[in-house]
């Protein structure tokens, strides 16, 4: 077993406004259970739960959101003694790193960040006197809590969305410009990880599968629900006994996210043949029915024992303190904020 501190670090965040889904979990979250399975890594995975506020005032939901996300991870199969999940929230060390990054984080960076000039560009757009009308200072400044996230474990790498690569190359600009300014090797650089392996799943409308777009099927719906989104999941006009084409159906590309690569090649064959929609519909949803059905049973006890949950991440963030305290008076003394005697 290699020691933990020569192991490559892997750190990634979801943030809990939402409900997981089947796009989550064939673009994040199963790639990242298997990476934590790797002896030669340290994963760190946890919930984003102070980057929540600031998107949602909806404290319920923000609530119900950590437990779902949660108890999506832990049912699904993440050794948790291995990888160290924990909420964000639980760690007080963030928030204080969050701070003394953003007194060293230019402010002009911050405005080239792309969430904020999004916002900026949709005041622009309606007519808005004011450029910045309902920018928090939480949305302004989300990456430097991003890059604390990222540098209070020094973390080698994250796996992220590609519309998150911004982000990680602030986070380095702040860790190379406080150990230029405190003149140490405080923070490793982080590498972003944007595999192009991973697919990224369409929707029930055949758009980007995104609770944006109100279009997702959530993993742990129960069975006639399912059957139902899969149902209503977007095809042509062609009927049975016309020859399909597999590659721009969204119904194929979710059947071969979960498929072996024998199933998928099966199914394309039938695609080939004329396979009706109705019959492809159920062959489909008895698919990931089949698949789903054993986690989401381990989904639905964990819901309802909140308390195991809770002391899960309680031992998470106890791991987690264990670096980041100690790494935090190093800090603090760097700074000048060390203790007197
Ligand atoms: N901002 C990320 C997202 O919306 C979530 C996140 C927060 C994160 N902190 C992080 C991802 C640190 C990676 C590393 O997807």
């Amino acid at each position: 077993m290699t020691a933990s501190s020569d192991k490559t670090r892997v750190l990634t965040g979801i943030t809990t406004t939402g409900t997981p889904h089947l796009g989550n979990y064939v673009g994040a979250i199963k790639p990242a259970i298997a990476a934590s399975q790797d002896p030669s890594v340290q994963s760190y995975y946890f919930l984003a739960d102070l980057h929540a506020l600031i998107k949602c005032q909806d404290l319920k939901r923000v609530q119900q959101s950590r437990l779902e996300i949660a108890a999506t991870w832990l049912a699904l199969g993440l050794d948790t003694d291995n990888a160290i999940f924990y909420r964000q929230s639980d760690i007080p060390e963030i928030p204080e790193l969050t701070w003394m990054l953003s007194c060293v984080c230019a402010k002009g960076l911050m405005n080239r960040a792309h969430a904020y000039k999004a916002a900026v560009a949709d005041n622009e757009e309606s007519g808005s006197p004011d450029p910045d009308r309902g920018v928090t200072m939480g949305l302004f400044g989300y990456p430097v809590l991003m890059a604390a996230d990222i540098l209070m474990f020094n973390a080698h790498r994250v796996p992220v969305g590609r519309d998150q690569i911004q982000h990680i190359e602030m986070a380095r600009d702040m860790g190379g410009r406080f150990n230029h300014l405190f003149k140490g090797q405080f923070f490793t650089q982080p590498e972003a990880v944007v595999d192009e392996r991973v697919q990224v799943l369409n929707g029930l409308d055949g758009r980007k599968m995104s609770k944006s777009y109100e279009n997702t099927i959530p993993l742990f719906v129960s069975e006639k629900k399912l059957q139902k989104l899969v149902r209503k999941i977007k095809t042509n006009s062609l009927e049975p006994g016309e020859p399909k084409d597999p590659d721009t159906c969204t119904l194929f590309q979710i059947y071969s996210a979960f498929a072996s690569v024998e199933e998928s090649a099966a199914m394309r064959t039938e695609y080939e043949n004329g396979i009706g929609w109705g019959e492809a519909k159920n062959r489909v949803f008895e698919y990931l029915n089949a698949h789903l059905r054993e986690p989401r049973e381990r989904y639905q006890a964990l819901l309802e024992d909140p308390a195991h949950i809770e002391t899960v991440l309680r031992q998470g963030a106890e791991r987690a303190r264990a670096e980041a305290a100690p790494f935090m008076d190093r800090l603090r003394e760097a700074v000048g904020l060390g203790r007197f005697v």
